[in-house]
């Protein structure tokens, strides 16, 4: 996997409409492999989480799973609360597509394992996920959800396209964490 990997590792990129986005969403990505030991391929492999001990959850399979949680939750807020709430798609799958991607910094390779990396120690994915992002053009809204997808967001008010994200993930989390 050498050419386009961000596309071939999020098919769900095609469910954002906008074009712009999407190229900001996939550059994004392509800046954070660039700055991470980690490869696509490592993505296939390594745990999703390094706070569940023995996970064998891949970082992929947990990451789509958020991604297609959070885009059918919100079809359906639409479908039946979409009078009174205004939600956008785009901006959902977007940030549930990037909540993650500064996990490419948190963590490094500690031989066929992953542990915290030195930035990982003191910055938080949420901190340098929005980093990346900016660094990128990607708009507020969006850059809003990774800050808020994961516990830092408990202490701030939520959009309604943020609240969706924290509870695909988290109700995809908190049960391994719970298990353990
Ligand atoms: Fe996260």
């Amino acid at each position: 996997m050498v050419e386009n990997k961000t596309k071939e590792l999020w098919p769900e990129l095609d469910w954002i409409e906008s074009k712009e986005l999407r190229d900001k969403v996939e550059k994004t990505w392509e800046l954070a492999f660039s700055k991470s030991d980690l490869t696509a391929e490592d993505l296939y492999n390594i745990p999703f989480t390094l706070l569940v001990e023995d996970c064998q959850v891949t970082f992929m399979d947990h990451k789509r799973a958020v991604v297609h949680i959070a885009y059918e939750s919100a079809k359906k807020m639409k479908e039946f609360l979409g009078k009174e709430l205004e939600i956008d798609l785009d901006v959902v799958v977007a940030g549930a597509i990037l909540m993650d991607v500064g996990k490419l910094l948190e963590y490094e390779k500690d031989g066929d394992s992953i542990k915290f990396s030195k930035s990982g120690q003191l910055l938080r994915h949420a901190f340098t996920g929005v980093s990346l992002a900016q660094q990128c053009d990607v708009p507020d809204e969006v850059c809003h959800l990774i800050a808020v997808h994961s516990k830092e967001g408990d202490v701030f008010q939520r959009t309604t396209e943020g609240y969706i994200i924290h509870h695909a993930d988290f109700m995809s989390y908190q049960p391994f964490k719970n298990k353990a």
